[in-house]
């Protein structure tokens, strides 16, 4: 078993923080976002792992390495333009040679081992399953009907919904796969969708198989949903990266990231400031997630500048 994370996005929705650093290398309660991956696919008794690049390919390359400091094999492949998550997958069928793999977003973070899914694929011998978890609002998300543990139809991105499982972020599958992404045409959003792939695989009669995820699940996509993964991760009082200088009262749930210096504030409730861009000198209440400050900067500024930015 192999694994393949993507991460070749831009980021867009998290601007302009990600113009600076790639979305996966955001410190996420003070530990790279991808290390959040790299710990289920170890977990998941995958050794070998690759990671689909896109403009990011430098900073990610330099900053992950081999992947020896993070106790995996790691091998990058540049996925040439973002054209969806089938599109990006495609890159790494070399890599895959045949053998089964974990597909995994690189923005997605869970609080429970995924290791039983991949045992479930292996028990089951289907060709594909997907982690899938009932949500408030499916129209975000790819949705599965689902006839017992058996995927029937999928939707992307459904105006109108059929039923309340959303697609989760990890995928399991055999090289199957690489037979329907030739056939596939872009989707009304001009992706090529994992999604069309997998619904390709069930009308070509393979058995297609759902799992379905209990835990919390967060895809770190946006702002919000950035700073609430942390904060669950963080779970109660201050983080301070250990090479961070903070001279601050912090107050209630802080995290601060390394290379920061915070001088004569007062951080309160769930401030970011991951790495070296940031320098504080005022103080900050609220939720933001600091990428650009310098020194005497409007901090109320700031933070409506960050918000307008999601
Ligand atoms: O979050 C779960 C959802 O992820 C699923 O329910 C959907 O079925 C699936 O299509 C996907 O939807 P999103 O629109 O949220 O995907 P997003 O564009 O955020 O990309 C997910 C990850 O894949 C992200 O880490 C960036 C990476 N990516 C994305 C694209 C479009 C690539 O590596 N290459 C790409 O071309």
């Amino acid at each position: 078993m192999k694994g393949v994370i993507l991460a070749a996005g831009k980021g867009t929705r998290l601007y302009p923080i990600t113009r600076h650093i790639p979305k996966p290398l955001l410190p996420m309660a003070n530990r790279l976002t991808m290390e959040y991956a790299f710990d289920q696919l170890k977990n998941c008794g995958i050794q070998d792992v690759c990671v689909v690049v896109g403009e990011n390919e430098p900073t990610m390359r330099e900053t992950l390495g081999d992947g020896s400091a993070f106790g995996l094999n790691l091998s990058f492949v540049r996925q040439t333009d973002p054209k969806g998550l089938a599109h990006a997958v495609g890159f790494a069928q070399d890599f895959v040679a045949g053998d089964d793999f974990v597909l995994y977003l690189g923005d997605s973070v869970y609080d429970r081992s995924l290791a039983p899914f991949v045992e479930t694929f292996r028990q089951t011998g289907c060709v594909n399953l997907n982690l899938v978890k009932p949500v408030d609002d499916p129209r975000r998300f790819g949705v599965a009907n689902v006839e017992g543990d058996r995927i029937v139809k999928l939707v992307e991105k459904p105006a109108e919904p059929e039923s309340n499982l959303a697609m989760a972020g990890m995928y399991v599958f055999g090289p199957q796969l690489w037979e329907v992404l030739p056939d596939l045409t872009p989707s009304g959003r001009g992706e090529y969708e994992i999604t069309d792939a997998i619904q390709m695989l069930i009308d070509r009669g393979n058995d297609v198989r759902a799992g379905v995820y209990e835990g919390a699940w967060f895809d770190t996509g946006t702002l919000s949903s950035f700073l609430e993964t942390s904060r669950f991760l963080t779970q109660s009082g201050a983080l301070v990266a250990a090479d961070a200088k903070v001279d601050a009262e912090l107050v209630g749930h802080v995290v601060v990231g390394a290379g920061a210096r915070v001088a004569a504030s007062r951080l309160e409730d769930c401030v970011i400031l991951p790495g070296a861009h940031v320098d504080v000198a005022g103080s900050i209440t609220g939720s933001i997630l600091a990428g650009e400050v310098q020194s005497d900067s409007d901090l109320d500024g700031v933070i409506r500048w960050h918000e307008e930015a999601e």
